[in-house]
């Protein structure tokens, strides 16, 4: 959470992070600052609470004459969000400014020694501690920017990438990373640093993804410098981005996350592609052939993620379990790895994760690394830290997710982790070939499947209209359709802001069925399965107890429908490819949902895309 964006180069650095702002503002938007060094050497910090529009209202009639520059979106976790407590903070002598994606977990210890030697602190912040720390080790040892803020990294216990300007020096940013993402664009006349490349895309294709414990020094007309904290120089690994311009536009859509499940086919194409052929016989996948060995032997599995992706993971160990035979455990990230994790050789550990940067599952994947275990790495964010950590893994190739509420990243995982269930049993033999093939062939039908669903969209639209005002929802599904009961209601809580809660369906009578009533809607998952007399009989227990119902059925279906209130019917396939499919109409709905309550779907209250702190 929060986004970091650096510029130095000829061009105006102000535009240029305003607009690499508004691209980040999905990390985080309770507060936004700017600060850059003008020709006449005057060190400007502008800083205002809310979205990024409120800095741009601030900055109108101020000095933004600079060709060097740092910013910050926000997504506070020391302090409320406040113009205060907003980035960039700088020294207390006004020399440096500094903006910072991560948490100090030891400021409060360098505060106090900070104090005793006089320093005073306006903000509640842990990043205004480092920058006071730097300024103060750069004074006292009378040394350069770097040799301070590498002595400060030294003293600093906790994650950050962080973007450091001078007054006294407009040609310098001095940028470091630590658990936090941070990458560098190298233009012909500019530099760029950023979260994540996506504001400075347009600029240039070139990108350095900083490592952990790595401090890049930009200087004007230089060529880029990387030292570890031990000051050792280090190799530059220039990568070419696969990113354009018109995956960060909503591309005529009124949201990203409207566009975002619009895009599913062709998103789920993309995933399919190279990996699935030879009409569906055929199943590649890289990161299970290169270590088939691993696979082979593998005596159990146990996924790692958090939120949307951990729904997604649930349906991987229904996969995985039924196709492959091997158990398969899904933990949240944040539970395992303070949960004294048992792993051994033996062991695969998968962790899922969009972003790729998410702090939690980065964490496990390096305790599992730690214990032995092989770790399999599936992401989104090309380049993040969780496919450089892993042994081995596999891209979702959705491209970049910017809607807050992950959608196309969740159908990509889904299917991803199909094809890693169909690849290793392949391998182990664990099912015969020709189901192997047939699933094969099912899974390339599936894109044209979502494009058939996504024709109820005005049905769903429709139907909201009904249900917008309802306080709480319950959301139910059995066997593969139990996580994406868990997703359905995920979706509508962060957007709409409704309670809503996701159950297996077997499972209402033993508590939940208390609550419902007249004014407690269910939504139910009841495609044709191996279960679907077993749901039938809780759609049944819902309506006696007078809750409305809202069914996604095969269609075609006639018992759930005379029974049901609305229902939504969905094409035929089998029962392990059905989650991609039904979980589109509940992405739909908890988009008109929110959308009739005036809610803005793409940056929902109090969350951010990428959540890499604690
Ligand atoms: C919800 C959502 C979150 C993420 C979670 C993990 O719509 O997007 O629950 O799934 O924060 O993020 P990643 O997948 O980036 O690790």
């Amino acid at each position: 959470m929060c986004g970091i964006v650096g510029y130095l180069g000829n061009g105006n650095a102000y535009d240029v992070l305003i607009k690499g702002l508004h691209r980040l503002e999905y990390r985080g938007y309770d507060s936004a600052g700017i600060a850059m060094v003008s020709p006449a050497g005057k060190l400007n910090v502008f800083k205002a609470k809310g979205k990024v529009e409120n800095l741009e209202t601030l900055c109108k009639d101020k000095d933004t004459n600079a060709t060097i520059g740092i910013a910050h979106t926000r997504w506070a976790t020391h302090g409320e969000p406040s113009d205060t407590n907003a980035h960039p903070h700088y020294s207390e002598d006004g020399e440096l400014a500094l903006v910072h994606n991560g948490t100090i977990e030891n400021y409060k210890l360098l505060r106090d020694v900070l104090e005793e030697h006089g320093c005073t602190f306006h903000s509640e912040t842990d990043t205004e501690v480092l920058v006071q720390l730097i300024e103060y080790i750069k004074v006292k040892n009378n040394c350069s920017l770097l040799d301070a803020v590498r002595e400060a990294l030294h003293q600093v216990v906790g994650a950050y990438a962080i973007a450091v300007i001078e007054k006294n020096n407009p040609d310098t940013i001095v940028a470091a990373r630590q658990s936090s993402p941070l990458v560098i664009g190298i233009g012909e006349d500019d530099t760029f640093l950023a979260s994540d490349a996506t504001p400075f895309v347009e600029y240039t294709q070139n990108a350095v993804y900083l490592k952990d414990g790595e401090i890049a020094v930009i200087q004007r007309g230089e060529p880029l410098k990387i030292f570890d904290l031990d000051n050792c120089e280090s190799k530059i690994d220039v990568k070419t981005l696969e990113l354009t311009i018109s995956q960060l536009e909503k591309g005529g859509y009124p949201s990203f996350m409207l566009k975002e499940i619009f895009e599913q086919p062709t998103t789920l194409r993309e995933c399919i592609r190279g990996r699935v052929v030879d009409g569906g016989r055929k199943i590649l996948l890289n990161g299970v052939l290169d270590n088939k060995e691993v696979f082979k032997n593998a005596k159990r599995i146990v996924i790692v993620a958090c939120g949307t992706s951990w729904h997604a993971s649930l349906i991987g160990k229904y996969l995985i379990q039924e196709m492959c035979h091997i158990p398969v455990e899904v933990e949240y990230a944040s539970e395992f790895r303070y949960s004294c994790p048992v792993l051994t050789k033996d062991d695969i550990v998968i962790a899922l994760s969009q972003s790729g940067e998410t702090a939690d599952t980065l964490a496990a994947v390096k305790i599992a690394r730690d214990m032995g275990a092989f770790v399999f790495g599936i992401s989104n964010a090309v380049g993040s830290s969780i496919p450089r950590e892993t042994d081995s893994g596999a891209y979702i190739h959705v491209g970049p997710e910017i809607g807050v509420a992950s959608t196309k990243a969740f159908t990509g995982q889904v299917m991803v982790l199909t094809i890693l269930a169909l690849a290793i049993a392949e391998l182990r033999e664990s099912m015969p070939q020709e189901k192997v093939a047939e699933l094969g062939k099912h899974l390339l039908e599936i894109p044209e499947l979502v494009e058939h669903v996504l024709k109820l969209d005005e049905e769903v639209k429709r139907l909201s209209l009904i249900y917008t005002y309802a306080r709480n929802f319950l959301y139910l599904g059995r066997g593969y359709n139990y996580p994406v009961a868990l997703e359905g209601a995920l979706k509508l809580k962060e957007i709409s802001y409704i309670h809503a809660e996701g159950y297996p369906a077997a499972e209402m009578k033993h508590g939940p069925i208390a609550l419902i009533d007249a004014e407690m809607p269910s939504v139910i998952i009841a495609p044709q399965d191996h279960l679907y007399e077993k749901i039938v009989s809780n759609v049944q227990q819902v309506k006696a107890r007078g809750g409305s119902i809202i069914a996604i059925v095969t269609e075609g279906d006639s018992v759930i429908r005379n029974i049901a209130d609305h229902v939504l019917e969905i094409p035929e396939v089998p029962e392990c490819l059905s989650p991609i499919i039904t979980s589109i109409p509940l992405q739909l709905l908890s988009y008109y949902i929110a959308v009739n309550k005036g809610k803005n779907v793409d940056m929902p209250r109090n969350l951010a895309k990428s959540v890499t702190v604690e």
